[in-house]
């Protein structure tokens, strides 16, 4: 597969007559798909936005690298984790490349101003991890669909499991941007509901990891646990302070499963016997997973991780939509129809799109045993988002 930052295209003269006399529906019918990718590539969250584009690619290729027949080209942004950058960079892909579909991103506030420049535009825009819960909430749209959680999800069903274990008072910390404070309020409902109370709410400006202070202070004051959101590099630098910091036997500490998904070899023995909440865990015993796992390992010489899925899980909803609509990406209305229809046979299992285009998902309670997040049971089953203030469906 040929991927451009640019394009760039030498077209021969015969090749120019031909499609001259074609049709204008048949040109259009003909020309590539053009896929724009707005992802990090550098920063915490970059080992996540490279894991995407390689599930993306790894579904494309099991598909011939066409979708509906149709051969594809891609536009790629390193979007920094930088909301700033977001709305140019998304203007960009979509004026001057002009692609038919907008792909990304992860960090939630950059999803926010992307999601601006595709309900302006009518762009079709896929997003394979942000979790902002405005992008299938209040301002879900038809022209926008999720292919992994919204932030309410995969955190909800954490505080039943922790009053389960006796830890009744938590300290919640996270980064102060929209990901953590969603996956604070969340948890703070399902947490409340078990009968739990968060005593303390504590925040880092996102990227820092600075937790020295943060440490101490959970130190102080001695809650039954504490929960968290962190992913990517800030939940490698966590886990490494926490237990440096004495406090793993201590006061236990949860998540949701970002953090322990794709950073197990970087913090080694320090992350055993953590317990989180996640739509996917490497162990989840099914073929699909089993093939998905083997045939990325095979491309790209790393482990899959729940980032990986979701981006491969991408790749399969645009397969699926545009075989049904045989590459016709310009009938918007057709497009628009298959997704919401589609039913994604993914490693996490099977899933499908909810009313307001997020997933409805098993959310799976994992612990991390000999650097592997082990499945050990169904923390909520079919968990779908309550998308409240989205008018869709
Ligand atoms: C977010 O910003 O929505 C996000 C980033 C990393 C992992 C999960 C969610």
């Amino acid at each position: 597969m040929k991927i451009q930052g640019r394009r760039e295209f030498m077209i021969g003269a015969g090749a120019l007559a031909t499609a001259a006399l074609l049709p204008a529906a048949a040109r259009a019918q003909s020309a590539k798909i053009r896929l724009g990718l707005m992802l990090p590539f550098t920063g915490t969250f970059a080992q996540l936005g490279v894991a995407i584009e390689n599930g993306l690619n790894l579904a494309l290729a099991e598909n011939g690298d066409r979708l509906g027949g149709r051969e594809l080209e891609f536009f790629r942004v390193d979007d920094e984790s930088e909301p700033s950058k977001a709305t140019d960079n998304a203007n960009r892909l979509i004026t001057r490349d002009k692609v038919d579909v907008l792909i990304g991103t992860v960090h939630s506030g950059v999803a926010m101003g992307m999601l601006r420049v595709a309900r302006e535009n009518g762009t079709l825009m896929l997003i394979p991890n942000a979790g902002a819960d405005a992008a299938t909430g209040p301002l879900c749209s038809p022209n926008v669909f999720r292919t992994s959680f919204s932030n309410w999800q995969p955190v909800h069903p954490l505080g039943k499991v922790m009053v389960e274990r006796g830890h009744k008072k938590a300290v919640f910390i996270t980064w102060k941007y929209a990901a953590g404070e969603e996956s604070l309020a969340s948890f703070k409902e399902g947490y409340a509901k078990a009968g739990g109370s968060v005593v303390k709410e504590l925040f880092l400006p996102f990227p820092s990891v600075e937790f020295q202070a943060l440490l101490t202070e959970i130190a102080a004051i001695k809650p039954d646990a504490v929960a968290c959101f962190f992913a990517g590099g800030g939940a490698v630098k966590l886990i490494k302070d926490y237990a440096a910091a004495g406090l793993m036997d201590k006061i236990p500490l949860y998540g949701s499963g970002f953090l322990t998904d794709g950073i197990l070899p970087a913090v080694g023995k320090a992350a055993e016997g953590l317990l989180t909440t996640l739509h996917y865990a490497e162990s989840l015993d099914n073929p699909k997973n089993k093939a998905f796992r083997a045939a990325y390992e095979k491309k790209f010489k790393l482990n899959a991780d729940v980032y990986a899925v979701q981006g491969y899980d991408t790749g399969l909803l645009l397969v699926q939509a545009l075989e049904k609509v045989k590459g016709d990406i310009g009938n918007r209305k057709a497009v628009i129809a298959a997704m919401e229809s589609a039913v994604i046979d993914s490693p996490r299992g099977q899933w499908k799109m909810s009313r307001a285009h997020n997933p409805i998902q098993d959310i799976y309670l994992r612990r991390v045993e000999n650097g592997d997040n082990k499945v050990i049971g169904v923390a909520w089953k079919a968990l779908e988002d309550p998308a409240r203030g989205c008018k869709l469906g």
